[in-house]
């Protein structure tokens, strides 16, 4: 039986909440205020985003990352459109369809080796614009960090958002893991989106410390008018939405949420050097945020999971991914690579 309380590198999910951000909640539980997020701890965190990216932006807080993902797309879409992504894009294998069930688009999704999409690769579907038998491609969505751990550089977000503005069509992020990729490329959080053309952006902070708390970011206030109906009709207005504010603000003081990703990205790396000492084991993909890909083999998977569960990626190949967070400790990578040593033998 697992043991629940260990930490482990299954996912970034399964890690708990900062203290700081606890903390931040702990400070917010005081008395009364008005729910929906009519509230000073709102705009005060609201005000904070805006200090980062500049004041022409719109900023709403949502509960989920699917959330994000489906109505962001939604602001972006008709029922006649399309969207493009890669393969293992999470709105393409990982939601259950719920993209497709309230944009009404069609995804059009292109295989990579490394979860990021090329013009090479999107121009593939780029074709019978005007013509009605076609579902129409409105959208092109990334993720960053992608599915895969790898990270794009701001030049390669440019060229696609350059590219998708030239065919008057939006790019959207998904960013659940936009921190740990600014981190990464040593960026601003601006610098990788609003900065390199990016409309509209899912905002990810609960893989970085948050519980629960991440948000819309329009980079295009038009884009967002209505916005606020769709999230209500969405499912993902809250109601004590300041618990979810402080959240943001605590993130965004003294960039704490580029310290807490820093850490998550150098753990992965430290993993994969220990890995890499392993010559039975084979690293697929570049190790350029807080994920580890790797394929190990089979008859020792089962055994090292039930110390340290993670998740098969691939059963086709045996290939796994070890996640990192942000308190995962050099001590844990000890204990597991001990514990992998042992089953090698
Ligand atoms: C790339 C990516 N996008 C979005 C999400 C958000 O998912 P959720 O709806 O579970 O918050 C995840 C979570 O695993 C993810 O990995």
């Amino acid at each position: 039986m697992m043991n629940k309380l260990k930490r482990g590198f299954a996912s970034d999910n399964n890690a708990g909440i900062h203290p700081e951000v606890l903390k931040a909640i702990q400070n917010a539980n005081i008395g009364h205020c008005i729910a929906y997020g009519d509230d000073i701890y709102t705009q005060n965190a609201i005000a904070k985003i805006k200090e980062h990216f500049g004041k022409n932006i719109d900023v709403y807080f949502m509960f989920n990352g699917t959330g994000s993902n489906v109505l962001g797309l939604k602001m972006l879409t008709e029922s006649y459109n399309s969207i493009i992504c890669a393969e293992t894009a999470h709105i393409n294998v990982d939601e259950c369809g719920a993209p497709e069930k309230f944009t009404g688009c069609k995804l059009l999704s292109v295989p990579t080796k490394n979860g990021k999409l090329t013009i090479e690769k999107i121009k593939y579907h780029m074709h019978d614009f005007g013509f009605e038998h076609h579902s129409q491609p409105k959208v092109i969505s990334i993720a960053q960090v992608t599915e895969l751990g790898t990270v794009y550089t701001s030049n390669e977000i440019k060229e696609i958002t350059e590219y998708a503005h030239e065919n008057e069509i939006f790019v959207h992020m998904d960013g659940a893991r936009i921190c740990n990729a600014a981190a990464s490329l040593d960026s601003s959080l601006r610098e990788i989106t609003m900065d390199v053309g990016i409309d509209v952006l899912s905002f990810g902070l609960t893989k970085n410390g948050a519980m629960n708390a991440e948000a819309v970011i329009f980079f295009n206030k038009k884009l967002s008018e209505n916005f606020k109906y769709y999230r209500k009709q969405g499912m993902q207005l809250a109601s004590k939405m300041r618990f979810m504010a402080v959240q943001f603000e605590a993130l965004f003081t003294n960039n704490l949420w580029k310290k807490i990703a820093e850490h998550a990205n150098k753990m992965a790396k430290v993993l994969a050097e220990r890995i890499a000492e392993y010559p039975q084991i084979q690293i697929t993909q570049e190790v350029e945020a807080n994920g580890v890909f790797a394929i190990v083999p089979l008859e020792i998977i089962p055994k090292l999971q039930r110390e340290f569960f993670f998740y098969m990626w691939d059963e086709t190949n045996s290939e796994v991914r070890w996640m990192t967070s942000f308190d995962t400790t050099e001590e844990d990578i000890d204990i597991f690579i001990e514990q992998l040593k042992s089953l090698l033998k």
